[in-house]
């Protein structure tokens, strides 16, 4: 154990210690962020000093424990990416790109609960913009008449001597990089700064039972800006994200300490901000041309609900030594993968081939159930022969070509016969339980057989 006068190097990003101090943190490769930390900051040899320990008391797994009490936003995108509403005394951290639309949202759910109850003491605190850009921004979304409480500033200090004076349902702090404790002795934005004011603002929270919403910025690498111990101080992470050039944007849950992760709330930004999209398989396909080669539509599952997108290949002649592969909304990794699972199992050859990839509308897919449907995009692009347009696909590939089975296959289907599709190729054994379904299914065991779709 380290001696009570050692020295000790803590990473400021990712919490990572070291005897002594170097330019470079192993752990997270981020330059300049270690810096020297009192032993008894760190969590080693206090003990010796300090007044005795007190007894803690053990009790079972089994109790009466009451259900969280949830805060409805109005919003029903919103309450089911947060588990059912906010829970009072959370802090929720929301990340996303300069420009997509994090403010907005923000002052939309604030506006709403505020609307919902007068009760409710909804306060919006903006480090970013002065009181007449938020004012235009209220007039624009037709939000004006709500009794929101807002205010301009980047004093923490500040901040919670007013909020310990009242009695707040709901605080946004936009943003997080931008406040500032005097007491901490570095700029606004470093990670010092950022990890003291989000500590204090979140202590209120718990203290005074209110929801804190932090909005924080996104770094080029995706990881919200400042340190990576933000994450871990708040109960629940939510990424806004979504294209530039597109008009739809997603808010995924990355962390939840009270409800499911990978949830996802989707959200159309209209000329009065961001309307809720109730059946986002419908905007996504609603640009699809069919009958075209490299085209195909997998059946995936967001959370806990079912989405169709369209996966998109172009398989080219390559004029370079090294062919190029790229991806947008998948995984480089995973389509390398499955070209070398055709070619060692099926025979095609993508040695002389560029092969690049698009999950149309800018959604990012994570599942490996969109293998199958990867991979015969990718066949049809080769073989220059289109897909029947009215067909869904999905299924996961293994190194040998097996087809394995996807989690709810029945909720995937019941989707895609939702949206008018006849027929899916899916992995195999699912047809007796899904028989139902008026779709009809091709059940397809290895990728061998992918083959006699395109002869
Ligand atoms: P904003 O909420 O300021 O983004 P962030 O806080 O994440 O930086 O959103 C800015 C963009 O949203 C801006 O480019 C304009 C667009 N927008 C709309 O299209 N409609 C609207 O009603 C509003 C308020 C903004
Ligand atoms: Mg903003």
């Amino acid at each position: 154990m380290a001696k009570r006068d050692t020295p000790l190097f803590v990473c400021q990003n990712c919490g990572a210690t070291y005897p002594k101090w170097q330019g470079k943190c192993d752990a997270c490769d981020q330059w300049n962020t270690i810096e020297e930390e009192k032993a008894s900051h760190s969590g080693f040899s206090v003990l010796s000093s300090q007044k005795k320990g007190e007894l803690i008391d053990f009790v079972p797994l089994t109790g009466t424990t009451e259900a969280y009490a949830r805060l409805k936003t109005g919003i029903n995108e919103i309450d089911r990416v947060t588990g059912g509403g906010l829970v009072p005394g959370s802090a929720i951290l929301v990340g996303g790109d300069p420009g997509i639309g994090k403010s907005t949202l923000l002052l939309q759910i604030c506006a709403g609960i505020a609307k919902l109850d007068l009760q409710n003491e909804c306060f919006y605190i903006s480090g970013e913009e002065a009181i007449d850009q938020v004012r235009i921004r209220a007039k624009r979304l037709g939000v004006a008449d709500s009794p929101v409480k807002l205010a301009s500033t980047t004093e923490v200090k500040d901040i919670i001597a007013t909020l310990k004076k009242e009695h707040p349902t709901l605080v946004i702090i936009d943003s997080i990089q931008t406040m500032y404790l005097d007491s901490v002795e570095s700029t606004p934005g470093s990670v010092t700064q950022v990890r003291a004011c989000a500590y204090e603002l979140i202590k209120l929270a718990k203290q005074q039972g209110f929801v804190l919403f932090l909005v924080g910025h996104v770094t080029k690498q995706g990881a919200i800006a400042g340190p990576r111990i933000l994450e871990h101080m708040v109960d629940t992470v939510l990424y806004f994200e979504g294209e530039r050039g597109h008009h739809f944007r997603i808010l995924r849950a990355v962390k939840n300490r009270y409800g499911a992760t990978d949830e996802i709330g989707v959200f159309e930004m209209q000329d009065k901000g961001l309307i809720e999209v109730e059946n986002p398989s419908a905007l996504f396909l609603a640009e699809r041309q069919g009958n075209v080669s490299g085209s195909c539509v997998f059946a995936g599952i967001e959370g806990s609900r079912p989405l169709l997108v369209e996966i998109q290949a172009l398989v080219s002649q390559s004029g370079y030594s090294a062919p190029k592969r790229a991806v947008v909304g998948w995984d480089l990794g995973r389509l390398s993968m499955i070209l070398a699972v055709l070619e060692a199992r099926c025979g095609y050859n993508f040695s002389g081939q560029d092969v690049y990839l698009n999950v149309a509308g800018g959604l990012k897919i994570t599942e490996p159930a969109a293998d199958l449907a990867v991979a015969m995009a990718v066949i049809s692009s080769l073989s220059n022969k289109p897909l029947p347009s009215d067909m869904v696909i999905f299924g996961e590939i293994g190194l040998s070509g097996e087809i394995r089975a996807v989690s709810q296959p029945s909720l995937r289907l019941k989707e895609a016969s939702k949206l008018g599709f006849t027929s899916a190729i899916v992995p195999p054994s699912i047809k007796k339980e899904n028989q139902k379904e008026d779709i009809s299914l091709f059940e397809i065991g290895n990728v061998r057989r992918l083959m006699n779709w395109f002869n």
